[in-house]
């Protein structure tokens, strides 16, 4: 698959993103008060796992995941409260969403993952 450097990167920034999103959801899931809402943290933990793994599928380059958003969750779920944290996360997703669409023409795989951000910005919401 030949791309330019430029979608090369934006491609990295994104594998890297939902690797990143894996591990906020899953330390997201250990500080809610719910069952409900732990079960979904996990699912979505998953789903950007696989997210990832449809960035790897062009990249082929194995990354990390960094945690710094998975460190400060406890945190900013105190600061700010479930509410404006849910609400905060949702238009994160949201906001992802937006920005995959026009990687889709170019790498139609994207298509799945932006329709999974928008969806996962429905079910925090719904969270609400
Ligand atoms: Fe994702």
């Amino acid at each position: 698959m030949t791309m330019t450097q430029e979608q090369f990167k934006e491609l990295i920034r994104s594998q890297q993103g939902e690797l990143n999103a894996v591990l906020m959801y899953q330390r997201l899931a250990k500080v809610v008060k719910t069952d409900k809402e732990r079960e979904t943290f996990l699912q979505l933990a998953k789903e950007e796992g696989r997210h990832a793994s449809v960035f790897h599928a062009y990249t082929k380059e194995a990354l990390k995941p960094k945690k710094t958003m998975a460190v400060i969750m406890p945190f900013l779920y105190r600061l700010l409260g479930k509410k404006r944290l849910y609400k905060l996360i949702a238009k994160g997703e949201y906001a992802a969403a937006v920005g995959y669409e026009h990687m889709i023409a170019d790498f139609p795989e994207v298509e799945s993952v932006k329709n999974d951000e928008k969806r996962h910005g429905d079910i925090i919401s719904g969270l609400l």
